[in-house]
């Protein structure tokens, strides 16, 4: 089983009386157990391939398959169920449920479907402990720092054993040092725990713990490569710098 492909993806969005192709014909493919960061300019198409990619919109044509399913044509009802158990999602802005407390919002996803929710007892504290959140297990987010409150939705996103994490600008409300431990948790998920991954950045040392880099311009992919043997931040810099300016798009 792949755990993502997307296939000849192309979207478009109506701004006033234009349109803008915010997707050309792209095509993707993840295998188990890769970290892939998606690079790009503002505006390039990120997020807009992520959301395609976690069904959370339909794309004018082409496919996307998560685990071999095709989820372009999947009903909202069916997308909802499929999203739950199949995709863990991690935004910029963590998108944690305030009156919730960590335990509760990493254990949401599976009290939403009753058949998992017996496993829940366990599985939840297991994943609070592996991210060092034990002592902030009753606490809601309120008073946790940007760090905390991130590592709670990577546990939320990881709660139901994802084929794949997408994650868009994981680390744009972080500071420093919170962005790097969040992008140590991303390399371990996949080092250690053998998990897929998706992550959309623009920033250099953020993607520098991935495997792979893909580049997206003006709504076309351009260019994938692997992350440099090095991994400095200035290698990857280059390198991506010079994506962009050989691109014939
Ligand atoms: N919901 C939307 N409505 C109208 N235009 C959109 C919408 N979402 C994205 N776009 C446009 O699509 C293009 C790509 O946006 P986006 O995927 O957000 O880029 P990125 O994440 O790389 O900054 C931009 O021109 C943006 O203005
Ligand atoms: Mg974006």
């Amino acid at each position: 089983m792949t755990p993502l492909v997307v296939e000849n993806v192309s979207k478009s969005f109506k701004q006033g009386s234009r349109s803008v192709q915010a997707l050309a014909s792209v095509s993707l493919r993840v295998a188990e157990g890769q970290f892939l960061a998606i690079m790009g300019a503002s505006g390039s198409g990120k997020s807009t391939l992520l959301h395609l990619m976690a069904g959370l919109a339909p794309p004018d044509s082409g496919r996307i398959l998560i685990n071999d399913q095709d989820i372009s044509h999947m009903s909202d009802r069916q997308l909802t169920l499929f999203r739950r158990q199949n995709i863990g999602l991690v935004f910029q802005a963590f998108n944690l449920i305030p009156t919730l407390s960590a335990w509760e919002n990493v254990a949401l996803p599976l009290m939403l479907d009753r058949k998992a929710a017996a496993s829940l007892d366990g599985k939840v504290d297991q994943l609070l402990q592996t991210f060092n959140l034990t002592d902030r297990r009753d606490h809601r987010p309120d008073v946790m720092s940007g760090g905390e409150q991130q590592r709670v939705a990577i546990a939320r996103a990881l709660i139901a054993d994802p084929a794949v994490v997408l994650a868009d600008e994981p680390t744009g409300n972080l500071d420093s040092a919170n962005s790097k431990s969040i992008c140590e948790l991303l390399r371990d998920l996949c080092a250690i725990h053998g998990k897929t991954i998706v992550m959309v950045t623009h920033e250099p040392s953020v993607a520098a713990y991935a495997q792979e880099v893909a580049v997206m311009k003006d709504g076309h992919l351009i260019d994938r490569f692997p992350t440099p043997q090095t991994s400095t931040t200035t290698d990857l810099a280059l390198r991506y710098q010079e994506s962009l300016k050989t691109a014939t798009t």
